[in-house]
């Protein structure tokens, strides 16, 4: 095809996927295969690839992701993004109506009703119906740019489809999760060991907040437009019903479950409805948003500091289930401390199957009086871990005796202690539930970070006799991981470069990764900057621990009782020698402009040894690894420098020389 003709193609290939996307994602009625769509694609793939030149921002291929950021840069909304009052019953919407009606001084209201759709509120600016950037809602005032996250979400369109479109309009919205979406997420993630999503809110914003947005574009997330924050250029709507019919005319997806009511006994009414249905919809809604319609009666009534005064949300109840327990068993954590689970005959909680809930501590088990075989009734909020909220009485029931928490750790046998409304297992690092937990938290990501160093491979670590202590994890070999199952050359390869890696530590890391009783990040980070230097957090006395601000008696009888202990200081020389560096805080009230960036470095440097600039990077908030990954903040390279600079070119990796290096440190 001659420039001229594959030009025009390439145009009515546009927007013939862009209908077809509308179609798909925001109206749900695909009128084309799936494989006939994909050859659209294609064709255009394959015409924009000749032509480079014609690539176009807002051209469907370009939904694809970008190498990742270092930040999220920060973007001042056009007018602030407020929220909404929230009222949990219908009494509370009936005094709104008063209220309505007392400040309009007309009994003549109308109430536009429609879903609070549960996930993260974005803002979207099209220039000239193009889409030039989106944002989250931040503080209110000042959001996160995540323009090319954004562009990843086929229910926002990249171009409004409108012959003459706004100079410029700011739309605001809910991107979400679909359920099913969220549930295969959570599948992948347990299956490769990391942290499952509470809930679908917390998926979509985990999502959609991501410094590479390569991992959004492979995150099925959705979008439901529900404001016009500014329009330039247009006449503006005199309603929200309005505004909602001009969002969908141009492009965006809009939700269908939407009401117009007169009084507030409908939009109470339409409330009902949606809560009886809400399990039937495909994402989760956890409420409806009652406001008032017309433009100019909402001027009348105004805002608030930090919401209008025209509109609330009136939430759902929690879904409850009953069903009953089956057994209470104990779980031994990382600290020792036990907590009781009851284990539940599985119900369905709208689309969740739950099978147990935590039951937190003895002197709750006795409060609510749960046994096992009662019936009881069970709440979910958004989550995925429900709560026994109460127990059931049922007529002749035969109630078996009273839970016990058990003398002897279930796990190891030693004795168990109480501390305030906890129980605590004595074994410490012999009790192989402690130990594992306590390793997986050592490799952890805020800790030592190990990657690949998961609960699930700590556990067969321990359960083979592998690993006793987490000392061990440094003296682990290829042998020892190729006998575990799931482990290959590779696998086995990179888990002890991961390992070998984790050796240089910044010391807020270290502390956290010790597992302390009650030495959380932050107080780690607390301890790095006033110490300095591992030995002086070891050395430090209780007395001079609690001169620090920010620490109280019972973290600093933790830390000195910690370090007092015998076997945690062999624990630590033992890390030592087996390599483990632990780098000197920056002063306590040094800058750390390097915090949150990792560097690599490779080749030689002219005024550093590796180590001095390693080093240098560690005690300004930053971290030196030794591997490269997509994740790597910066490749510093050197004279000669090899196979990891060509590796941080193909990852799309920052490469920086040491002179740059020198200035990003301000050395
Ligand atoms: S209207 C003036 N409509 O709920 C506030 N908000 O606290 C305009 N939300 O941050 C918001 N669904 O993220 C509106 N249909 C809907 C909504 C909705 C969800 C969220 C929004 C906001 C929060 C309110």
């Amino acid at each position: 095809m001659i420039r001229n003709e594959s030009q025009k193609r390439i145009a009515r290939l546009r927007d013939e996927i862009a209908r077809h996307d509308h179609l798909y994602y925001a109206l749900d009625k695909p009128e084309i295969s799936d494989a006939e769509y994909d050859r659209l694609r294609a064709e255009l793939e394959a015409l924009e690839k000749e032509y480079p030149d014609l690539v176009t921002s807002d051209s469907p291929t370009q939904r694809v992701g970008a190498p990742p950021r270092e930040d999220l840069p920060s973007v001042r909304h056009v007018k602030p993004m407020l929220s909404l009052e929230s009222v949990m019953n219908v009494d509370a919407a009936r005094e709104f109506d008063k209220r309505m009606k007392k400040g309009l001084g007309s009994d003549d209201v109308t109430y536009a009703v429609e879903p609070k759709f549960d996930g993260l509120s974005v803002e979207l600016i099209y220039e000239d119906g193009v889409l030039a950037r989106g944002a989250t809602r931040g503080d209110g005032s000042v959001g996160e740019e995540i323009t090319p996250n954004i562009r990843t979400i086929r229910a926002v369109p990249l171009r409004l489809r409108a012959a003459k479109p706004p100079r410029l309009v700011a739309i605001r919205g809910e991107a979400i999760m679909p359920l099913g979406a969220f549930r295969d997420l959570n599948r992948w993630m347990t299956e490769r060991e990391l942290p499952a999503f509470a809930n679908p809110r917390n998926a979509a914003a985990g999502s959609i907040r991501q410094l590479d947005s390569r991992i959004t574009a492979e995150r099925p997330l959705s979008f439901f437009a529900y404001e016009i924050m500014k329009l330039d250029g247009a006449e503006p709507p005199d309603t929200h019903a309005q505004e909602l019919e001009m969002l969908s005319k141009w492009g965006l997806r809009v939700d269908p479950h939407r009401k117009i009511c007169r009084t507030i006994e409908e939009a109470i009414a339409f409330h009902g409805d949606l809560a009886a249905s809400r399990d039937g919809l495909s994402f989760e809604i956890d409420g409806v948003v009652i406001q008032i319609d017309s433009k100019v009666d909402r001027e009348i009534l105004g805002l608030r500091s930090r919401s209008p005064r025209w509109a609330i949300a009136l939430k759902f109840e929690p879904r409850k289930e009953v069903t009953i327990v089956e057994d209470i068993v104990v779980q031994v954590g990382r600290t020792g401390k036990l907590t009781p689970v009851a284990l539940l005959r599985p119900v369905d909680v709208s689309g969740v199957t739950v099978s147990r809930a935590t039951l937190h501590n003895a002197g709750e088990v006795a409060k609510k009086d749960i046994r096992v075989g009662d019936t009881v009734r069970i709440e979910r909020a958004g989550d995925v871990i429900p709560a026994v909220v109460e127990r059931i009485p049922q007529k002749n029931e035969r109630r078996k005796r009273p839970f016990a928490m058990p003398g002897a750790c279930p796990v190891c046998g030693a004795e168990v202690v109480e501390d305030g409304a906890y129980h605590f297992c004595t074994g410490g690092l012999s009790c192989p539930a402690q130990l594992k937990r306590g390793i997986a938290h050592f490799a952890s990501k805020a800790a030592l970070d190990v990657e690949g160093l998961g609960a699930k491979t700590v556990a067969a670590l321990v359960d083979r006799g592998l690993v006793s202590s987490v000392a061990d994890i440094y003296r682990l070999d290829a042998a020892a991981l190729l006998a575990l199952e799931g482990f290959a050359d590779k696998s086995a390869a990179n888990l002890l470069e991961a390992i070998e890696s984790s050796k240089k530590v910044a010391l807020d890391r270290f502390l956290y990764a010790l597992g302390i009783r009650n030495v959380g990040e932050h107080v780690a980070a607390v301890l790095a900057a006033r110490y300095e230097t591992l030995d002086a957090v070891m050395e430090a006395s209780e007395k001079d621990l609690m001169t620090i601000h920010e620490i109280g008696p019972e973290v600093a009888k933790s830390v000195s009782s910690f370090f007092a202990e015998k076997k945690n200081r062999a624990l630590v020389s033992g890390l030592r020698q087996l390599g483990l560096d632990v780098a000197p805080a920056a002063r306590a009230d040094g800058p750390r402009p390097l915090a949150g960036r990792t560097f690599v470095f490779t080749g030689t440097l002219e005024e550093f040894s590796r180590e001095e600039a390693e080093r240098l990077v560690q005690s300004l908030g930053g971290r030196a690894i030794s591997t490269v990954s997509a994740k790597t903040s910066y490749v510093v390279a050197g004279a000669e420098a090899g196979s990891k600079l060509a590796k941080a070119e193909k990852l799309g990796v920052k490469v920086i020389s040491e002179k740059e290096f020198k200035k990003l440190a301000g050395a």
